[in-house]
């Protein structure tokens, strides 16, 4: 897939706004503050309905503003499509495609896009509530019964915490019993999504010769017998899905506490290498890959890796100069 217009309204830093972009590579430019990592941030918010930077929509509003809207004409699989999305403040987001209402759930597969930013090492080091925001994101463009079971679980788990503010066990049923049901259903999609996602950074690594490349390590929480007391005392809901653990291994240490940022660095690409791949499987088209910063970040040779693994029919670059490297083989794009 790829993105030839794009078009912001009251997006952060943007009035309003449209780029021409190009097939091949795309490079931004501008003075720290123009807005580049804004413009990207937009495109992955197009995609996935989430923002990689804040879990509140409403951040993404420009400052005074009700309403925000990302367009954008994109070539896929069928030709020309028209994809936009709309967030008005109190009724959320809405999204459509040539002009028609559809879920979420439609676009995710339908719009892929794959960012690696500076911010990805950070969750990688960090802890379990940001990778469970990012594999929450990522699992919902690879599967959409995942977004759908999401949505239910949350809900459910509303109510169940809602009974539990009230004290007592009055009201407590059935939602135990509908959030564990649901709870499961999610731990499966995530196992299954660690596991494929383990094999594909097994076959990246070994194509770039990375001996012990880092491992994903999930620790579900589960209800258990005691959980019932446990809530009760806490007043909320002290086990499910919200509170998994996931960590990133460094040759089985956890990168939390021993990595270095070098390490968290080199597992973020091969996490965002390996997504991409995954992304272009479900979908049947090369997802457009956003790369944040990477001058900044990555050193030439980890960059010339990224390309050799992403075969991307289109790629986003933002850089504050343009880089030698890309002189004249880049669609380059000025902001000030
Ligand atoms: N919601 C918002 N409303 C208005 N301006 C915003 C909003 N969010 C961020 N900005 C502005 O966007 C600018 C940062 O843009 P960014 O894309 O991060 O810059 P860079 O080019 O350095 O990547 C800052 O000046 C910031 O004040
Ligand atoms: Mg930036």
């Amino acid at each position: 897939m790829w993105i030839d217009l794009l078009q912001l309204i009251n997006f952060r830093s943007y009035g309003k706004r449209s780029f021409r972009l190009k097939e091949g590579t795309n490079l931004i430019t501008g003075p720290n503050g123009a807005g580049k990592t804004n413009l990207l941030e937009a495109i992955l918010f197009a995609s996935t309905t989430a923002s990689h930077r804040t879990s509140g929509n409403s951040k993404l509003l420009r400052e005074g503003e009700e309403a925000f809207s990302v367009k954008a004409g994109a070539f896929g699989r069928k030709g020309r499509f028209r994809v936009e999305v709309v967030y008005r403040k109190g009724s959320g987001t809405k999204v459509r495609v040539n002009s028609s209402p559809v879920k979420r759930e439609s676009l995710l597969a339908g719009f892929p896009a794959v960012m690696f930013s500076p911010e990805d090492i950070d969750v990688v080091k960090g802890p379990p509530s940001g990778l469970r925001r990012m594999f929450n994101i990522n699992i919902c463009q690879l599967c959409p019964r995942y977004t759908a079971g999401l949505i239910k679980y949350r809900r459910a788990l509303q109510e169940r915490n809602t009974a539990l503010k009230k004290g007592g066990t009055a009201g407590l049923e059935p939602w135990t019993g509908i959030l564990r049901k649901y709870s499961e259903e999610l731990t499966g999609e995530r196992k299954r999504f660690l596991e494929r996602l383990g094999r594909v950074m097994r076959e990246v690594a070994e194509e770039i010769g990375l001996e012990s490349p880092p491992e994903i390590h999930y620790r579900p929480s589960r209800y258990r017998e005691s959980s019932l007391e446990k809530d009760i005392e806490a007043g909320f809901t002290t086990w499910g899905p919200h509170r998994d653990i996931f960590i990133f291994l460094e040759s089985g240490r956890n990168m939390r506490d021993t990595g270095s940022r070098g390490q968290a660095r080199m597992a973020a690409i091969l996490y965002r290498v390996s997504l991409w791949r995954m992304l272009r499987e479900s979908s049947g088209t090369e997802p457009v890959f956003l790369m944040d910063d990477v001058f900044s970040e990555l050193d030439p040779e980890k960059r010339r890796l990224v390309a050799g693994c992403v075969s991307a029919r289109q790629t986003l670059l933002t850089a504050a100069r343009p880089p030698e490297e890309l002189e004249g083989k880049a669609n380059v794009i000025r902001l000030r």
